[in-house]
């Protein structure tokens, strides 16, 4: 599901440019890549969030703006696209073809620092993706074929001057900082000239008109010369409005108190926002004690060089301005400060984390509010989370940010974002620094993350190394949660006894109630369905004492399961809604989809064939959007039973098998529910070939066969009939071979020189003649034939 917007709200009165949005607005009509062009400063990010909320209607999946400035280290436009737009990074589908044939605009905020990155990107989206309109704001075009470059002008001067934009914009400013504030028909000339000097350029202006609180207009006017006077000595060479700009920032600075001075340098330490607590935290020090944050920041709010916009967990939201930004980084690299204050930005994330430690600790009565504030927290600080990440081995503080991301274990794991922070937590694994206790716990978490990303081989060997070095540092907390995930990967029964003892010990009820989530969920899969609701009641009873709707809501989930299993379906329809209402207000996105698409099974029991396929779309939509694969091929598997129930056997047959085929597992007895009718209306060739042609899709053209009904591209290799027993021909040999090298169809395509839908069809034919489900058994397969 792409969310449809993500818009700022404009924080303070916008001025003019009507003419300039109604001809964008057309312009956007016939042109897919619009670049706003123009100086720091000159208003382009504005005009564009101005654009997209008129022209958003246009959109049905929505209008998203993604903000290129606090890109991470690691973090490509892509991804960072991505997780605009709602959708799971990194999930080795390429952009375009997961957003497919959504109707969506993405506006590219900032895009000078990586033009080139920018451009290619736009390139690819409006070349493969129909509905896709990208707006950029650059200090430069991006130079792609197709791209409109629009220049965003200075705000107009010219005309009767009480209605120039120059003059409305310098005139709102300076009412909302000084109340009351007039412009007598003796002000407007000098009001005029300064608007003039600052090239019409809106930031400028803001600047200037911020200081009227202290400055009489002449004054002002006098001291602006001198600082232009000095400044263009200085840069001759750079464009005249970015000589202004730089001019009207470098005089705002130098008219701020030492302590504003010092507080602006230091707030460019944060990668993109930041709450008072934050700021308090981390630019407290020598000069500026931290009493004294709180006023500062507020003079510099007045003064336009922080903005609020927004809310980080119902806190007031900061941030800098891009260009105000980059001089302040400038200001910062210009003093020996800047690595005690990236200390102390990873202190501070530290904090939060140690802060919802406590929360979680065996004990500690947390209400579920407060929890979902941490939630709303880590969401809002997630670029400051990974700017200090990126940062911690540079400044060599490996072992904090270890300890910050265990301490935030619970978050990650238990509400199932783990705000992608399994690269860097692989880089500081890789550096080997940190107690063996903690380096334990760390690996432990690695696997945790796998596990939610379907990664069990990951998962898996996380557990065995994670629970080892746990063991011999004598760490019984990291014993028990190494022992959990243990459990969760091997389906052993015997470790998750001793971790409910550790919890016993300690009285740790979230440790027990993830323990007994765990029980609950080996014993629905193997059938003891008894013990499985005991379980899950068991943990309904220790999260309802805990108040913590993440562990509630997966109790509800499982005795749905259990009562569907019984063929309860009222009961389980009761239990999905409650799961469902328990994590409304926070993105809890695991849970969520777990009842829709239960839900929406328990609608296609009942034959109200309506909600299940609505159910049906949230929930795979979700799942795509997650980008978790054993999430897709489950919710195919229900799309498959809809599917039949609505008539469209041949689509169910595709589905079934797409589903297996991306779980790499044999066929079972409930694919034969979908298999045997359709075998019955369509006969056993087509079903046959059918079932060929749902193995070879991917993933994302499975997900689009079942929205929107495409059928996979077909390929010219005929189809053999499923278990026929026949020898291998020369060419299925050869794909064999290359199957075995760990080739992808599209590798094997490339080496062959053959269409990826034709190799898929090989690979479909061997694993047919061969009776496998898996390319893993078609390799072992070929070593045994050596
Ligand atoms: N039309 C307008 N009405 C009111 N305020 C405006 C207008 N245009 C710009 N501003 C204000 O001027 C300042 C600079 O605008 P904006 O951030 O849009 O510039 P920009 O061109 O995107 O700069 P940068 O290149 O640094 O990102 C902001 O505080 C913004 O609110
Ligand atoms: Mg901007």
């Amino acid at each position: 599901m792409i969310t449809a917007w993500n818009l700022p709200a404009e924080p303070n009165l916008f001025v003019g440019r009507e003419s300039d949005v109604d001809e964008l607005v057309q312009l956007l009509d016939v042109a897919r890549v619009v670049t706003l062009c123009g100086a720091g400063g000159i208003g382009k990010t504005r005009l564009a969030i101005r654009l997209a909320a008129r022209v958003a209607p246009r959109f049905s999946g929505g209008a998203r703006l993604v903000d290129l400035s606090d890109l991470g280290a690691d973090v490509s436009v892509a991804d960072h696209v991505a997780a605009a737009l709602g959708l799971a990074a990194d999930s080795g589908t390429p952009l375009p073809e997961r957003i497919g044939d959504r109707r969506v605009l993405v506006v590219l905020d900032n895009c000078e620092q990586l033009v080139g990155e920018c451009a290619e990107l736009s390139r690819d989206l409006v070349g493969a993706c129909p509905g896709v309109t990208v707006l950029a704001t650059s200090r430069e075009p991006l130079r792609v074929p197709g791209e409109t470059v629009w220049r965003v002008p200075p705000l107009s001067l010219g005309g009767d001057p009480r209605r120039s934009e120059a003059v409305r914009l310098f005139h709102a400013r300076a009412a909302a900082v000084r109340p009351g504030f007039e412009l007598s028909d003796e002000l407007l000339p000098q009001v005029v000239r300064l608007c003039r000097a600052l090239d019409g350029l809106p930031l400028a202006i803001e600047l200037a008109a911020a200081m009227v609180r202290a400055l009489s207009l002449r004054q002002l006017i006098e001291r602006l010369d001198d600082r232009f006077r000095l400044l263009s000595a200085g840069a001759r060479t750079a464009p005249a409005r970015q000589r202004t700009l730089r001019a009207a920032v470098d005089w705002s600075y130098r008219l701020l108190s030492e302590q504003e001075r010092l507080l602006l340098r230091r707030l460019a330490v944060f990668r993109s926002c930041w709450t008072l607590d934050v700021a308090e935290w981390v630019c407290q020090g020598d000069g500026l004690p931290e009493e004294e944050v709180l006023a500062r920041l507020c003079d510099l709010v007045d003064k336009s060089l922080v903005v609020v916009d927004g809310e980080i967990a119902g806190e007031a939201r900061y941030r800098l301005l891009e260009t105000v930004r980059e001089y302040a980084v400038e200001q910062l690299s210009q003093t020996d400060e800047e690595m005690e204050l990236r200390r102390a930005h990873l202190a501070a994330m530290a904090r939060l984390a140690v802060e919802f430690k406590q929360a979680v600790a065996p004990g500690a009565r947390t209400s579920w509010a407060v929890m979902e504030r941490f939630g709303n927290l880590f969401d809002g600080l997630k670029s400051e989370i990974s700017a200090a990440l990126d940062w911690s081995i540079a400044i060599g503080r490996q072992e904090v940010a270890l300890r910050m991301l265990t301490d935030m274990r619970y978050m990650l794991v238990a509400s199932g974002r783990n705000l992608g922070l399994a690269g860097p937590l692989d880089r500081l694994l890789a550096t080997e620094t940190g107690d063996l206790g903690l380096l334990g716990q760390a690996t432990v978490l690695r696997g945790e993350l796998a596990v939610q990303s379907g990664d069990l081989a990951t998962a898996a060997r996380c557990a065995r190394s994670g629970l080892g070095m746990c063991r011999s540092a004598g760490d019984s907390y990291g014993e028990a949660v190494g022992m959990i995930l243990r459990a969760q990967t091997s389906g052993e029964q015997e470790p998750l006894r001793q971790a409910l003892e550790v919890a016993a010990r300690s009285g740790d009820a979230i440790l027990a109630s993830i323990a007994q989530g765990t029980r609950a969920g080996l014993a629905l899969h193997e059938g003891r369905l008894h013990e499985a609701r005991r379980a899950f009641e068991e943990v309904l009873a220790l999260c309802e004492r805990l108040d913590n709707h993440w562990g509630l809501s997966n109790g509800h989930i499982g005795l749905a399961q259990v009562a569907r299993r019984v063929g309860d379906s009222a009961t389980a329809k009761r239990h999905y809604e409650s799961g469902l209402r328990l994590v409304r207000h926070v993105d809890a996105r695991q849970q969520t989809i777990s009842c829709l698409a239960g839900l929406g099974r328990v609608a296609l029991e009942q034959g109200d064939l309506r909600e299940a396929r609505a159910r049906l779309t949230e929930a795979l939509e979700l799942s795509r959007d997650a980008g978790l694969r054993t999430g897709i091929a489950r919710r195919l598997e229900a799309w498959a039973g809809l599917l039949v129930a609505e008539g469209d056997e041949r689509r169910a047959v595709l589905l079934m098998s797409a589903s297996v085929a991306l779980r790499e597992r044999r066929p079972e007895a409930r694919e034969e529910e979908i298999l045997a009718p359709a075998r019955r209306s369509l006969g056993e060739a087509l079903v046959a070939q059918l079932w060929a042609e749902g193995a070879a899709m991917s993933a994302d053209e499975a997900v689009r066969c079942a929205l929107d009904g495409t059928l996979p591209e077909r390929s010219d290799v005929p189809v053999v009939p499923m278990g026929q027993d026949s020898k291998l021909t020369a060419r299925e040999l050869e794909v064999a071979e290359l199957v075995s090298r760990g080739l992808s169809n599209k590798g094997i395509a490339d080496e062959l020189v053959i269409s990826p839908a034709t190799a898929a069809r090989h690979v479909a034919n061997i694993l047919a003649k061969l009776g496998f489900c898996t390319r893993t058994q078609i390799a072992a397969w070929v070593i045994e034939q050596r």
